[in-house]
């Protein structure tokens, strides 16, 4: 029979958690950090059905039925070993093991270069030691490490010979299969294998299952270009599927319940030097799902902690951009951005374990966290500025694939626009540039004069008897639109020859008058419920607010139509009113 190879098998067993597959099989309930359940090989009435995600493993207490998500299909579905791997890989959404000689082969080799990787990393840490080397030992001591954390993280310094590559060659491997480690490359001219990470302080790095796949190097010289490189690519190193630290970070999920998400690998180390380990790092790209997914196996809580400067910040908020789809029930992921120059390490450093935690405490959940990104942004609290928020944040919302959570987050934006921004600035009450905000402006499509005049005459209709009152007042302010004007004057005239009217019967009759587009305003209306907040003291400063608004508006429109008369035909008179205009302290 063909093996299947280990890294596939444990591929599978990465992407699928046992409670989701014992899950469709039998009703689980979660008990601590176990899930129970009846069991499925006995008929029993009360639950003795354990299973434990953390570890992998399902266990039967009345039948002693005990094993992994394979076992588990084999049993129950009476599978094959074969087909339950092939049913679980396109669970995962993976492809179908092919086969073949190579990949017989392949598993081999990553057998083979996990000895090299071991024998390397062993030889650096070692070298850290030499009296040759202490520079760099005293490098990372200046940097306040200790030697115990230095061990945990077997943190090395290669040198630039061939010792190591010599030891390997004679130990029996290939040259191509030093190359296809990432350690080392090949000088073509001199046909010699030149080691990578060179004069470098090696950060080795382990996949989930603390298998060594590559490592990180750093140089301690400012002239060297690259401060940091990395492994590149290889068959077993995936940046992306892999987080810095994580098979050790994943057993602290025994004492709390979330991981940090650092930049670093700096981070990682002067953290864990600090008494704390349940902290991974994103190896120096972008977060990626599945390094979310990863970090969701033995955490509900993602904290991603970066770094106290703007492409911190940026980098944080792109993270948030792409995150906030895949987020599910149950499954949080929030951020902290460290005070202004600071990264993690800089600051545990400086403040201490207690201080920084304190910081992780005020982690902002993604949806506030994106909340604030975008009003952070806003430059001003008129209508389109708020109408543009809220539709880059609907925009953002749509984007969940959970529709449950997709409707709270909407709901959540409107809510915070509303709270944050427009009670704010209002100090409670809203004040003159709210009145014209509505909602779901984004969605109707208008320009800002439209908006402006439809909210007018809103608000004439909201409060009958002060129109009534200000009539004169109001019949002087100028509106620019076809309809905003017909329903003003519509209103004037109701008032004017009944001043104690409702506003229910004044927007009866102005429906049936059969207006042109009036069902444009009623829509508008529906739709702007901001105004229901409004109180009539307020209102006499509104209407104030839109007189200078409109005159406004009407100012400029007329000083551009004299420019341009202006410069077809030269006029004292035009010139003169245009500058008596552009003089006036209104604009
Ligand atoms: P930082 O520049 O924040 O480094 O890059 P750091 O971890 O704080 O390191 P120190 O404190 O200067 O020693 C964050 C991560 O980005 C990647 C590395 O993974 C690094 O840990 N990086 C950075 C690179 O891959 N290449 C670089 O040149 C720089
Ligand atoms: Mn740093």
């Amino acid at each position: 029979m063909m093996k299947y190879p280990k890294s596939y098998l444990d591929e599978i067993n990465q992407r699928l958690k046992v409670s989701d597959v014992v899950g469709t099989v039998v009703k689980l309930s979660k008990r601590g950090k176990e899930f129970v359940g009846l069991s499925p090989f006995t008929s029993e009435k009360t639950p003795s059905f354990t299973v434990n995600d953390e570890k992998g493993f399902y266990h039967c207490f009345s039948s002693g039925e005990h094993g992994g998500i394979f076992d588990f299909l084999m049993k129950v579905e009476k599978l094959t070993f074969g087909d339950a791997v092939r049913k679980l890989a396109s669970k995962a959404g993976m492809q179908e093991y092919k086969f073949t000689k190579t990949s017989i082969e392949q598993e081999k080799k990553i057998k083979r270069s996990e000895k090299i990787f071991q024998l390397f990393f062993n030889y650096c840490y070692k070298n850290l030691f030499i009296e040759e080397n202490k520079h760099h030992l005293n490098y990372l001591i200046n940097r306040s490490l200790k030697k115990s954390t230095i061990e945990h993280f077997q943190i090395g310094f290669c040198d630039d010979n061939n010792k190591a590559s010599d030891h390997f060659l004679k130990l029996g491997y290939t040259e191509k299969e030093i190359i296809d480690t990432g350690l080392f490359y090949l000088n073509e001219q001199k046909k010699t294998l030149v080691p990578r990470f060179k004069n470098r302080i090696i950060f080795p790095i382990k996949n989930l299952f603390g298998e060594f796949i590559g490592c990180g190097g750093r140089t301690v010289l400012s002239s060297v270009p690259a401060k940091y490189i990395n492994s590149p690519e290889t068959l077993f190193f995936k940046k992306g599927n892999n987080l810095y630290n994580f098979h050790n970070a994943k057993n602290e999920n025994k004492n709390t319940d979330y991981i940090l998400v650092v930049e670093g690998y700096m981070d990682v180390v002067s953290l864990y030097n600090n008494g704390i380990n349940n902290v991974c790092a994103s190896l120096g790209t972008a977060i990626t799902d599945n390094q979310i997914n990863l970090a969701w196996r033995n955490f509900n809580n993602i904290v991603i902690c970066f770094d106290g400067d703007s492409s911190g910040l940026a980098a944080a908020y792109r993270a948030a951009e792409k995150l906030i789809k895949i987020l599910k029930p149950n499954y949080t992921v929030s951020f902290v951005i460290m005070p202004q120059g600071l990264d993690p390490d800089d600051y545990v450093n400086s403040y201490g374990k207690e201080a920084f935690l304190k910081t992780v405490d005020q982690k902002k959940d993604i949806v506030e966290f994106v909340f604030e990104y975008h009003a952070k942004q806003l430059k001003d609290f008129s209508p389109l500025s708020l109408a543009n928020l809220e539709k880059n944040l609907m925009d953002i919302a749509d984007t969940v694939e959970d529709t449950i959570i997709k409707k709270y987050y909407r709901n959540f934006f409107k809510n915070k626009i509303f709270e944050k921004l427009i009670k704010k600035s209002g100090k409670g009450k809203l004040n003159k540039f709210q009145i014209s905000n509505s909602f779901d402006m984004a969605r109707l499509d208008m320009s800002e004069i439209e908006i402006k005049e439809f909210s007018f005459c809103q608000l004439l209709i909201k409060f009958p008897q002060f129109t009534a009152k200000t009539i004169e007042k109001i019949s002087n302010i100028f509106l620019s639109l076809d309809l905003t004007k017909k329903i003003k004057s519509k209103v004037i005239d109701n008032l004017i020859e009944n001043p104690s009217l409702t506003s229910d019967q004044i927007f009866k009759n102005l429906v049936s008058e059969k207006i042109n587009k009036i069902e444009i305003f009623i829509k508008f209306i529906k739709s702007n419920k901001l105004i229901d907040f409004l109180d009539l003291e307020t209102f006499e400063g509104v209407i104030d607010d839109y007189e200078k608004q409109l005159n406004k508006i009407q100012k400029i429109k007329k000083i551009e139509e004299l420019e341009k008369s202006l410069s077809s035909n030269m006029n004292e008179q035009a010139f003169t009113e245009l500058i008596s205009l552009k003089n006036s302290n209104n604009l």
